[in-house]
């Protein structure tokens, strides 16, 4: 069947493979370990499920909303930022509230790119962050996931050589999948370049909240001028646990959020009222219950860094996401990133996430989500062990494969 132009530029999705052998390999009865997954496991807090009940027995909630969000929602927004980050936003020139972080930036992308248009983006990353883009006709240069000197060189680079001349960079720390963390120099530094090139920055801070150190993560829009060229997107997926509500907010640049804005009021109603109220509420309320899920997701990341180090697999502990970024066992390592998570499936029962399904830079890596509880994840551990006590074994009845590479 002849492919249509756009999905002629979305290739066959990487974790559909590991996806589609997980479901074969359940269907015969195994019991597989799914940190494969970036879906956040724990319930929404109950505060937030009850406003939720109590809003949606009002009739007037059942109609049409507000594509940007209802006003109490974006002040809800607003506020947080004031508190968080120190950050002054006007709710209604510089918030906007999305289907979720995701739906933002897709539509961001549509909203600002001009076909043939050139944007900077990680490699690996998270895939919206560059699909988001090709999906609107621009073309994708890739720089270092690591906030460090080699993105200015590559930054510096690009400016140079891309012709048209880029029109955005995209940040994403906490970074999905690497876990990667920006400190405000790096961003003070960024924002200067951006604003000497004329180039707009896209900031992905969906793990603002999910982090395990005593500095939480900065927004780049506490750098002073940020807002000249800057939109950032939060989510309360992972913050509330609530991946499911959908509900997220792009913030900043009037010009990006008013682009942004008209987009969306051509495609989308906004978010059923009830959810809003209820993010409303969220965003207002008590945050013992975030303080309780980065605690979790702390103590999970422990158990992995432990326990797969016992079992033989070591992996550098990340300050904060969901995310372990481990680097794959050398000895398997000439395999890649999807035979490894294949192998790792079929043999020990663990699903993880290839790297190479983020860009080409992931494939010595995979990624370890967060999501299972503490005994799931020692049960791994003691899977993988014997994974890794039989990988010579292993090793010798794949190395063809090895070999194709
Ligand atoms: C970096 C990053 N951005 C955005 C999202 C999507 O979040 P949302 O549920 O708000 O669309 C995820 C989800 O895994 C993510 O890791």
């Amino acid at each position: 069947m002849e492919e249509f132009h756009k999905t002629r530029r979305l290739p066959p999705y990487v974790f559909e493979q590991v996806n589609r052998l997980k479901a074969k390999a359940r269907a015969a009865g195994a019991d597989i370990i799914d940190l494969g997954m970036g879906n956040p496991d724990l319930p929404t807090p109950k505060h937030i499920v009850e406003k939720l009940t109590e809003t949606v027995q009002n009739p007037r909630t059942h109609r049409y909303s507000a594509s940007k969000g209802i006003p109490g929602l974006r002040k809800a927004q607003a506020a947080y930022y004031g508190r968080r980050f120190g950050v002054k936003l006007d709710p209604d020139t510089q918030v906007v509230a999305t289907l979720g972080s995701k739906e933002g930036f897709a539509n961001m992308a549509q909203a600002i790119t001009a076909p043939g248009d050139v944007v900077l983006a990680p490699n690996p990353s998270y895939p919206i962050h560059t699909f988001g883009f090709l999906m609107a006709g621009a073309a994708i240069r890739a720089i270092p996931a690591e906030p460090g000197p080699d993105i200015f060189h590559a930054l510096e680079r690009a400016v140079i050589h891309s012709v048209p001349k880029p029109i955005a960079i995209i940040l994403c720390y906490p970074a999905n999948p690497t876990a990667y963390c920006a400190d405000l120099d790096f961003y003070k530094d960024i924002v200067a370049f951006a604003r000497k090139h004329e180039i707009f920055i896209l900031s992905d801070l969906a793990y603002s909240e999910i982090y395990f150190t005593d500095t939480p993560p900065p927004s780049v829009l506490q750098v002073p001028g940020a807002m000249d060229v800057t939109a950032e997107f939060t989510s309360l997926s992972k913050t509330f646990s609530m991946p499911g509500w959908r509900m997220g907010f792009a913030v900043g640049n009037e010009r990006l959020i008013a682009a942004l804005a008209r987009v969306k009021s051509y495609l989308d109603y906004g978010a059923f009222t009830p959810i809003q109220v209820a993010a409303a509420a969220a965003l207002n309320g008590p945050d013992d219950c975030i303080v309780e899920t980065r605690a979790i997701y702390k103590k999970r990341r422990d158990v992995v860094i432990d326990s797969f180090a016992r079992a033989g697999w070591e992996m550098p502990a990340p300050d904060a996401s969901m995310f372990i970024w481990a680097p794959i066992p050398e000895k398997f390592r000439s395999l890649g990133s999807l035979e490894f998570s294949k192998l790792l499936l079929e043999k020990a029962e663990v699903a993880v996430a290839p790297g190479i399904g983020f860009g080409e830079y992931g494939d010595d890596f995979v990624r370890i989500g967060l999501v299972e509880n503490e005994q799931r994840l020692r049960q791994a551990a003691r899977n993988i062990r014997r994974f890794l006590e039989t990988a010579d074994e292993t090793l010798h009845n794949v190395v063809p494969l090895g070999a194709s590479r």
